[in-house]
């Protein structure tokens, strides 16, 4: 054995064929056990749990005795079988007799325990994320979040992709959140922007010929934080030239399915597309939950022969839950929930075995609906279109009846996406960015009927989140100049933020598109993580604060005296 390494395994690494050998371990101690007889101790390392164990009779039984959690421990002696193994560990049929034992650094004792299920409350664990990140259950979602990196390099760099690094320190990328800005100490008065993506860069390096290019990218947004949306988060960003939607499209699902199968060894079955507008008339989401079958279907013309009142003039929806049963006190709160998202009106009708009934009996006779079985059906009756009152309905039913999932995961593709979307305030805002090619066939209606038009812009979903976002984009500058004047911009304006772009597609820029892909809501879905705290190493609490780190921190009194001048310059 090499004397001169403090390991010769892992912890988790040993089985029965090597009992016998005279081998070393250094971890963390998990817990000791004092039998009397025998001294226990579980040792941790990344790779696992082993049983290390002295006898009473043994010059080391006081020393493993007096081991604390997590001191960082070595020992040497020979792996032996157990006589009761713990089938519940991979090591659980071995264990090591310990022949020889370091003490490398004790411990003070952690704040809670480094188990999979913690005593600790989520701040605490955050103040000592270097423990927290110790337990099983965090190493084994990280150790995912590196190996779909891994993963995901290995298949874009087989198809010829490039991996290129642009700078953390530019101008303003509209992503449509506010900037987290830097100042300048050698031009004082201006500011460095931290990329919201690397949107123009990505683009800029088409127009230099890179035409297949990706980067594990870092962005900052400085909007509020949720469960699945962190200032400061990760993409996979790509972009390609010459290249079709169509190809995009076919591109990157076989790039999920790859991953998919590769890190959770998972067929994910086939990828269905809808169009943004479909999305929303059969689940009132661009973002829909395909694991569960429900939707909604437009039944207007039905309705409309239908002596029912509140249904005159209106977009009547149907949707119908096989076995489905709300109480009445749920309906009203569906009813409560729907009305306060805008939905004229709600109604029921519930088939069991023994009768038919719905709150429209004054109107309709229950007979007459001719119901596909046991069950509840819901009508919803609409002003305008299909809105997000249809998805937040849909939500509520599953979430309340506790409908089990069809399905693991539900991949699916969501295009056409309005290019514009209309401000509060009554003006054209980008419905994703300005950099968006408008739909071709739309094209002839984008001074007449901008709102009208859709984007060649496509999302991916996985089991109800946005994991990528894409599109393509303008290369033809007048195009872009058009859209920058759409959305209000003077030719100084345009110039002054876009001119650099302007510039650049004015030389040759080849057609192009691409996409992000949020890499961390991704990880969260593989590993099965509640929130994106989950699966980054070092996040930020709600309120945008490093707990462990201390920051954001006030500057001490010479920076800010500094960063003051510069601010007054
Ligand atoms: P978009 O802004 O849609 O597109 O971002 C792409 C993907 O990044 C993820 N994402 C986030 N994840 C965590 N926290 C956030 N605050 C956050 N914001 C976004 C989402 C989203 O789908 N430049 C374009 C992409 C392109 O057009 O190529 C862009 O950034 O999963």
């Amino acid at each position: 054995m090499e004397a001169t390494s403090y390991r010769t395994h892992g912890c988790g690494e040993l089985r029965p064929h090597h009992v016998g050998q005279r081998l070393r371990v250094a971890g963390w101690v998990r817990r000791v056990r004092d039998l009397g007889r025998f001294v226990f101790v579980d040792l941790r390392d990344r790779t696992g749990i082993l049983q290390l164990y002295a006898r009473a009779e043994s010059p080391l039984y006081a020393s493993l005795r007096k081991l604390g959690r997590e001191w960082v421990i070595q020992a040497e002696g020979t792996l032996r079988l157990r006589e009761s193994p713990n089938p519940a560990l991979p090591t659980g049929q071995v264990e090591l007799e310990v022949e020889s034992l370091t003490v490398l650094n004790p411990s003070l004792t952690p704040p809670f325990l480094i188990e999979d299920e913690t005593d600790g409350l989520e701040e605490l664990r955050l103040q000592y994320r270097y423990l927290d990140l110790r337990r099983p259950v965090m190493q084994a979602r990280l150790m995912l979040r590196a190996r779909l990196l891994a993963v995901l390099r290995h298949y874009l760099t087989s198809r010829g992709f490039v991996e290129i690094e642009t700078p953390m320190l530019i101008r303003s990328t509209p992503e449509g959140a506010r900037d987290f800005l830097v100042p300048s100490r050698l031009k004082p008065g201006a500011f460095y922007a931290l990329p919201q993506s690397p949107q123009l860069l990505k683009q800029l390096l088409m127009i230099a010929g890179y035409d297949r290019y990706f980067q594990i990218a870092r962005c900052f947004r400085d909007e509020d934080y949720r469960g699945d949306r962190q200032a400061e988060f990760t993409q996979l960003d790509c972009e390609l030239s010459f290249v079709t939607q169509e190809e995009i499209l076919e591109l990157f699902t076989d790039l999920v399915r790859f991953t998919f199968r590769e890190v959770l060894g998972v067929e994910i079955g086939p990828v269905p597309r809808l169009t943004y507008a479909e999305a929303l008339a059969q689940y009132g989401s661009d973002k829909p939950d395909l694991r569960y079958a429900l939707r909604w279907e437009e039944v207007t013309a039905w309705a409309h022969q239908q002596p029912v009142p509140f249904w005159e003039g209106r977009r009547v929806f149907w949707m119908w839950v096989p076995g489905g049963h709300a109480s009445r006190k749920v309906q009203d709160t569906w009813r409560a929930l729907a009305q306060e998202a805008g939905v004229a009106s709600v109604a029921f009708v519930q088939k069991t075995p023994q009768q038919v009934s719905t709150s429209l009996s004054k109107f309709l006779s229950p007979e007459s609906l001719e119901l596909p079985g046991e069950g509840l059906g819901l009508w919803v009756a609409l002003e305008d279109g299909p809105t997000s009152a249809l998805g937040a309905l849909r939500s509520a039913v599953i979430r309340d009846l506790n409908l089990q999932p069809e399905r693991e995961w539900a991949v699916l593709w969501v295009t056409d996406f309005p290019l514009f979307e209309k401000t509060e305030e009554g003006r054209l805002a980008p419905a994703h960015h300005p950099f968006v090619h408008p739909h071709p066939e739309d094209l002839d209606r984008l001074q007449t009927d901008p709102l009208s038009v859709r984007g060649l812009a496509y999302d991916l979903v996985i089991n109800g989140y946005e994991i990528l976002s894409g599109s393509l984009r303008c290369h033809v500058p007048e195009l872009q100049r058009q859209i920058f004047r759409l959305l209000g911009f003077s030719p100084a304006e345009m110039e002054e933020k876009f001119g650099f772009l302007l510039q650049a597609l004015s030389y040759g820029a080849p057609p192009h598109g691409g996409c992000a892909f949020g890499l961390d809501r991704w990880v969260m879905l593989l590993a099965g993580g509640q929130s994106l705290r989950d699966v980054i190493a070092f996040p930020k609490t709600a309120s945008g604060a490093d707990l462990m780190l201390g920051a954001p921190a006030p500057l001490d009194p010479a920076q800010k005296a500094e960063l003051l001048g510069w601010l007054s310059s």
